[in-house]
């Protein structure tokens, strides 16, 4: 049976907001579009909606390979060093999200960008309250759906957690007090319009958490292309540093009150692993792609990309904590 991996933990993962394959071969990615118009954004926000439908048919068909970074808790996000423990999972990153949670009071939060809702049914269970979690990939919602129906945790059977179809940007179903986006906001092809937006449905006083793989303001010369690559690979057009995050939460109305790099936390591995990794999945990639998954095949090389990049310190794994 699959066992998740953590990132790098048994020389094999990447970037984790995937999967790997029982191979030992992560995941991820896709081709980005995101061209500054109307219709641009729309073609980027199909793509990456059709990247993540396509992951999940092929967890369905490939029973080795598994889309949950954290198949325990139904998330898709990295699994992270618990430095207290030494525990390396998929739940370390709510010891930094929590307290901020637990400073609103009675949560109405929003997950945008909510996979599989695994954030939102961890959230719900730990801190009580309505959580609403917001997906542009029909597989997802469906497959949250179908856990909040069988936890009876959906709405109007006990206490509620929601999933629609639906982009980040685009108006909100509710106005929130907490709202948190894991590994999701990288999808952004105008991330000052993907935090307004935010901004806009988020009580005053009310915090946004974003966690997110986020390049060096600088990045240097050697590693330009291979972000260029891993952008189009994983569909993240724009790609914000930290401060260009900060600087457009900031004209949003916004307030930063945390900035932590996690990057330490992370298991990116050695070089000469990654480049082994990457001849195997370029040679897997014709055939995939002749079967409909060219997709997976993007999700998985720009995995690597990602990976080596975390390694070398150009893309840091980052969560920023406004307030409105
Ligand atoms: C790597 S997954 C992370 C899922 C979840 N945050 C977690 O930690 O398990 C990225 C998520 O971002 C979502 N996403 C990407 N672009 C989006 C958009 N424009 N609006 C809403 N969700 C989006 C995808 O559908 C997917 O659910």
């Amino acid at each position: 049976m699959y066992q998740p991996r953590p990132f790098a933990a048994s020389g094999a993962q990447v970037a984790l907001r995937t999967s790997h394959n029982a191979d030992g071969v992560s995941v991820w990615g896709l081709r980005a579009r995101g061209r500054h118009t109307k219709t641009g954004h729309r073609m980027a926000a199909d793509d990456v909606a059709a990247y993540y439908d396509e992951l999940h048919r092929w967890t369905a068909k490939d029973k080795g390979f598994q889309v949950f970074s954290g198949f325990e808790n139904d998330t898709i996000h990295r699994f992270l060093i618990d430095e207290a423990t030494g525990a390396f999972s998929p739940d370390t990153i709510y010891k930094f999200i929590d307290p901020h949670i637990k400073a609103v009071g009675a949560p109405r939060g929003l997950d945008a960008g909510c996979g599989y809702g695994g954030t939102v049914f961890r959230c719900l269970k730990v801190h009580g309250g309505r959580w609403t979690g917001i997906t542009i990939s029909q597989e997802q919602v469906d497959y949250a759906r179908g856990i909040a129906k069988a936890r009876g945790v959906a709405r109007g059977v006990g206490p509620a957690a929601e999933f629609y179809l639906l982009s980040y940007d685009a108006p909100l179903p509710g106005r929130y007090n907490v709202m948190v986006a894991i590994e999701s906001l990288i999808h952004s092809a105008d991330p000052a319009k993907t935090i307004a937006n935010l901004a806009s449905a988020l009580e005053p006083g009310g915090r946004l958490v974003v966690v997110d793989d986020m390049p060096l303001d600088d990045v240097p010369e050697r590693d330009r292309a291979l972000l260029g690559d891993f952008k189009r690979a994983w569909r993240c057009p724009i790609t914000p540093s930290a401060s260009g995050w900060i600087a457009v939460a900031q004209r949003a109305g916004l307030r930063l009150m945390e900035r932590i790099d996690l990057s330490h936390l992370m298991k990116p591995r050695a070089e000469a692993d990654l480049d082994a990794a990457l001849a195997d999945l370029s040679s897997q990639r014709a055939g995939k792609t002749e079967q409909g998954f060219g997709r997976l095949s993007d999700a998985e090389i720009g995995g690597l990309h990602l990976e080596r990049l975390l390694g070398r310190g150009t893309v840091r794994y980052v969560m920023l904590v406004f307030r409105r």
